[in-house]
């Protein structure tokens, strides 16, 4: 059977996901496209790390011994940050690989400058976890576009946020008592300041807004609160008025062309969308000309859901083996 070689850069929270998806579905995978898959090499910056033990795959501290290596086929990439990973992943699409990538941070930026220089490499780029964790938003934006045209996105696009309000609001715990929980739940960034600050949330915000509209608002034009400055005692006042907090990302394209963003704490009613997302999940509101609104709603972060994302990217890429005879 033809093999299928990857690396993953990276093996905290994401991509030990999906070297535990891809071992536990490995059969699944060959029989459904015909292909074996093979993890050839790990990236991590601290080889001394006590980690899963991963036989048969190498495990380096030099991203060299990955990217120069011309039997791999497609690069996972869950490492943190804008640098180094741009330039990984950049040198990855030169020399022929796919890439499959969660990071947001690296993604909002330079995700349109890889996306073009896939094209250009005839290579592709997947960043289905870049947004929304598990939540396939951005494959099924892509669906829709181009027969469709996207007036406008909301959503709860931060896990870690929403499952703080959640906390806050149904056990009454503190801020840091609920965020210490996503913390150890792989929830939160390993820097949470861009969680409960708004900053993650807007980048998914950019990167939709780059999708749906193909292009983003100044940055700087989109007013950013996180959920940070909100108290125990505002969301029980909010909950006697039968209201909840959710962080909103919200992007909407105006007759012009313009783009006019906000990413911040909003009172919700019963009723609303975005009521009932509770916990870790996400939740994203597509307007669109055609289909009208449809909201998708799961978990948008930790371990699991988001390397089900990058393996589902993965099977993307590959295809699936041909089941109907075409006959002539
Ligand atoms: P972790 O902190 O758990 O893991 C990061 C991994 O990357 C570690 O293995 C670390 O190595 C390695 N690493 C970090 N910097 C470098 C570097 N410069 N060179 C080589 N290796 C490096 O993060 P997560 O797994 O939670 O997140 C990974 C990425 O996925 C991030 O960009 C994050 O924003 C994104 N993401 C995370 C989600 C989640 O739910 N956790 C959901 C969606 C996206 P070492 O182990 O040696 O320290
Ligand atoms: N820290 C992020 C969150 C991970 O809580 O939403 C998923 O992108």
């Amino acid at each position: 059977m033809p093999t299928i070689k990857v690396a993953i850069l990276g093996f905290g929270t994401v991509g030990e996901g999906i070297y535990r998806i891809l071992q536990e579905r490995k059969e699944a995978i060959q029989k459904e496209t015909g292909y074996t898959i093979d993890v050839h090499s790990i990236l991590v910056r601290n080889k001394g790390k006590v980690r899963l033990t991963i036989p048969g795959t190498k495990v380096t501290d030099d991203v060299q011994e990955i990217l120069s290596n011309p039997e791999i086929d497609v690069v996972f990439e869950a490492i943190v940050g804008e640098e180094p990973a741009y330039t990984y992943l950049s040198e990855a699409i030169e020399k022929g690989c796919h890439v499959i990538t969660a990071n947001k941070a690296m993604f909002a930026k330079h995700g349109p400058a890889l996306l073009k220089h896939a094209q250009f490499r005839d290579v592709k780029v997947c960043y289905e976890a870049t947004t929304a964790g598990g939540v396939p938003i951005i494959r099924t934006i892509s669906s829709l576009l181009p027969a469709d045209r996207v007036r406008r996105i909301r959503g709860v696009l931060n896990g870690t946020s929403n499952f703080i309000l959640t906390k806050m609001r149904e056990e009454g715990i503190s801020f840091e008592a609920a965020l210490r929980e996503a913390q150890a739940r792989g929830f939160a960034e390993a820097d949470p300041t861009d969680d409960v600050g708004g900053m993650d949330a807007f980048r998914k915000l950019m990167i939709l807004s780059t999708l749906a509209f193909g292009k983003q608002p100044d940055w700087q034009d989109v007013p950013i609160v996180g959920i940070d400055q909100l108290t125990i005692p505002d969301i029980a006042d909010a909950s006697k008025g039968n209201l909840r907090y959710r962080h909103v990302a919200n992007i909407t394209i105006e007759a012009d062309g313009t783009l006019r963003g906000s990413v911040g704490p909003v009172l919700i009613e019963p009723g609303h969308q975005l009521y009932g997302v509770d916990g870790v999940d996400n939740a994203v509101i597509v307007d669109t000309e055609h289909l009208g609104a449809l909201t998708l709603i799961g978990p948008g972060a930790g371990m699991y859901p988001t390397a089900s994302a990058m393996v589902g990217d993965l099977l993307q890429i590959i295809g699936k083996r041909e089941t109907v005879a075409l006959t002539s």
